[in-house]
């Protein structure tokens, strides 16, 4: 199978009371670890790409390129969405131009006027596309990519008024940040998530910020309608142990440990094991 966009799956998630991941990709290693765990556990999966990350993967044309071939060498056959994280305006036309099956818009830092315009635009090139299409009410806190939000929260009329316009999924801020949370993180403001799932009626959202929430939030975040969740971090932190360990231990002076295919060994089987557990809380094991 090659690339599909994410509305089926995400839907059948949404029915089913689980979520799929979204595991950005940063390199070749990233890609093979996230695809090959979700074929492993029959798991439907979504590959994010942030703009910086297509930068460095030497643009949208050398993702797209890879993640079909990549699909195609290892024989993939769960199903497999590659996603624009956080697209601009101009990031997503680049994005879609180059084959990606699922876009997120985010408008979030515009003013809602703006915001609505822009995504709207978005809707008609994705239905025409067959892409799905993520659109973003109220910022999300941290910092990704240099984008530093504040950690709004999002109201939920806005939400539905987004929601209205035909996106696939929503990503609403309800005090989520990406990266580490702080020792005096509130919290997931579950108050709001139910305003925006009533006001959405059923509309698949997306739970950015997915490192380091616990267990017991994201399970109830699920009951409330999320069906997407975004991890970054915590494969970036898990890969670095990894890597860090090999090293400290002196594992790159002894033999020909210093092969790249041997020293990014461990951090791509960490990578693996935390999209295992994460697929395992997220419940979309068996689920392809
Ligand atoms: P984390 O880096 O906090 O896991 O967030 C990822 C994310 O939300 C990508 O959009």
């Amino acid at each position: 199978m090659g690339l599909v966009s994410a509305k089926e799956m995400l839907e059948k998630a949404v029915a089913g009371g689980y979520a799929v991941g979204h595991f950005n990709i940063n390199n070749l290693e990233w890609t093979k670890a996230i695809l090959t765990t979700a074929q492993e556990l029959q798991s439907p999966v979504i590959l994010g790409v942030s703009e910086g990350a297509a930068k460095y993967m030497c643009g949208y044309t050398t993702v797209a390129a890879m993640v079909k071939a990549m699909i195609e060498e290892l024989g993939i056959t769960v199903p497999v969405a590659l996603h624009l994280d956080h697209g601009t305006y101009e990031g997503a036309k680049k994005a879609i131009a180059a084959g990606f099956s699922s876009i997120q818009f985010d408008g979030g830092h515009y003013a809602i006027e703006e915001n609505l315009e822009k995504t709207a635009e978005f809707v008609a090139i994705c239905k025409e596309k067959g892409l799905s299409l993520e659109a973003e009410v109220g910022s999300i806190g941290g910092e990704e990519d240099g984008v530093i939000g504040a950690g709004e929260l999002a109201d939920p009329q806005q939400c539905k008024t987004i929601a209205d316009l035909g996106i696939t999924m929503l990503a609403a801020g309800i005090g989520n940040i990406h990266g580490k949370y702080p020792a005096n993180w509130k919290g997931l403001n579950f108050e709001v998530l139910e305003g925006i799932h009533k006001a959405c009626s059923g509309k698949p959202l997306v739970l950015h910020g997915g490192t380091g929430i616990p267990a017991d939030m994201v399970k109830k975040a699920i009951s409330l309608g999320v069906a997407k969740v975004n991890v970054n971090t915590e494969c970036q932190l898990a890969f670095a142990a990894a890597t860090r360990e090999y090293i400290e231990a002196g594992k790159d002076q002894a033999g020909k440990g210093f092969d790249p295919r041997k020293l990014l060994a461990p951090g791509y089987q960490a990578i693996k094991d935390t999209v295992k557990e994460k697929m395992e809380l997220f419940g979309s094991i068996g689920k392809a």
